[in-house]
């Protein structure tokens, strides 16, 4: 599932980036998630504190 529609950043990609230890700060450099329009940052952030909590 797509979560950032400008960047084709995918839930899959986002978690796996959480697996591998990334802050959404460093999730949002490396994929650039939330940075064109910014409407997926909330979505995305919640993304990934719900992962993190589910690991
Ligand atoms: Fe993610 Fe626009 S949908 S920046």
């Amino acid at each position: 599932m797509y979560v950032c529609l400008c960047k084709a950043v995918t839930q899959q990609q986002i978690e796996q980036a959480v697996e591998q230890g990334d802050s959404y700060a460093q999730i949002r450099q490396k994929l650039g998630v939330g940075t064109d329009c910014g409407c997926c940052g909330q979505s995305a952030k919640q993304m990934v504190r719900e992962h993190i909590s589910r690991m």
